[in-house]
């Protein structure tokens, strides 16, 4: 993968003052490149100009063309609000390298190159991607990726999509994927709602899982909470029949409005909170929030018809 290619897997979305034609009002995009083709640190696209050296020097991957990725946010009149906020990412060399080594083998944009096999109607074809039948479970948002290998160790009878929008967590889950010597799990970088409306077959999914999604605390932006009753509809449509949406959080109103949305959705079975289950071990955000005394709820909801 040439060096482009990895930075431009960086830039997914909008952020404050996006505007639905992809770039903000004050000319700039959110990240850092402007109409004109500068960049906020004074540098050019061609690596000449202000600021072009500093920058190497501390290690940015620099987004040397705009990405698929912004243009497909840009081409869409629309675009969804983002359930994460796009970050500027600065990325240690270890991690470089396991995104140059890794991503091909193990790794898959939403939306850029390299991309993920798909079937004769578009969507994606988890047999050609994983070598098997077997059932597949998405998990959104894994963060850096522990619970997500320490699940897939151990159950390795189903597949895991993990789709994660930030790229430190994509790297370092695929350096753990390395290091346990997995092959059911396959990394993806970018919005998993984009993969899941676009990509997705309805009914292909025997698991949704989402655990500690951004809790988004201020009111003016719950309307990015990933369990929102229009999300939720869309999870459950690409379930299977019996197959099981499960969130847990340790922000107490989200619990309740995830509790409120899993419970009025009139296709879902949902019994309530529940204690974690065993199969999900304590991931890493949730035992940052342990720490501050935060408690976690877990639901789980069933597909019904
Ligand atoms: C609060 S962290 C929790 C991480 C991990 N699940 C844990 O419990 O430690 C939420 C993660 O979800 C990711 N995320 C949020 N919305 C996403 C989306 N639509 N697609 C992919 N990842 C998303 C964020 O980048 C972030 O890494």
């Amino acid at each position: 993968m040439r060096s482009h290619e990895v930075a431009a897997m960086f830039v997914v979305g909008g952020g404050p003052g996006w505007r639905p034609d992809g770039w903000r009002r004050d000319g700039w995009r959110p990240d850092g490149w402007r109409r004109d083709g500068w960049r906020r640190d004074g540098s050019r696209p061609d690596g000449t100009g202000r600021g072009a050296t500093r920058v190497r020097s501390v290690g940015w991957l620099l987004v040397s063309q705009p990405s698929d990725a912004l243009r497909h946010a840009a081409a869409r009149p629309h675009a969804p609000l983002r359930t994460f906020h796009p970050r500027r990412i600065a990325l240690g060399k270890d991690r470089q390298d396991a995104l140059r080594r890794l991503f091909p083998e193990l790794g898959f944009s939403v939306h850029d190159e390299p991309a993920f096999p798909r079937r004769a109607d578009g969507k994606l074809d988890a047999e050609a991607m994983f070598g098997r039948h077997a059932p597949l479970v998405l998990e959104i948002g894994p963060g850096m990726g522990e619970t997500t290998v320490a699940m897939a160790a151990a159950d390795l009878a189903r597949d895991v999509l993990a789709v994660e929008a930030h790229v430190p967590g994509v790297a370092n889950l695929l350096v753990l994927l390395q290091d346990a010597g997995l092959t059911n799990v396959r990394v993806g970088h970018g919005d998993a709602l984009d993969l899941v409306r676009d990509a997705i077959a309805p009914g292909s999914l025997d698991e949704v899982r989402a655990y500690f999604p951004d809790p988004w605390p201020k009111t003016r932006h719950h309307k990015r909470r990933l369990v929102q009753p229009a999300h939720v509809a869309l999870l459950r449509s690409r379930l299977r029949v019996g197959g099981t949406l499960h969130v847990a959080t340790d922000w107490a109103e989200y619990a309740d409005q995830m509790l409120e949305v899993l419970t009025a959705d009139p296709d879902l079975d949902c019994a309530g909170f529940s204690a974690r289950p065993p199969h999900r071990p304590v991931t890493k955000f949730e035992a940052r929030g342990a720490a501050l005394g935060h408690a976690s709820h877990d639901l789980l909801a069933t597909r019904l018809r």
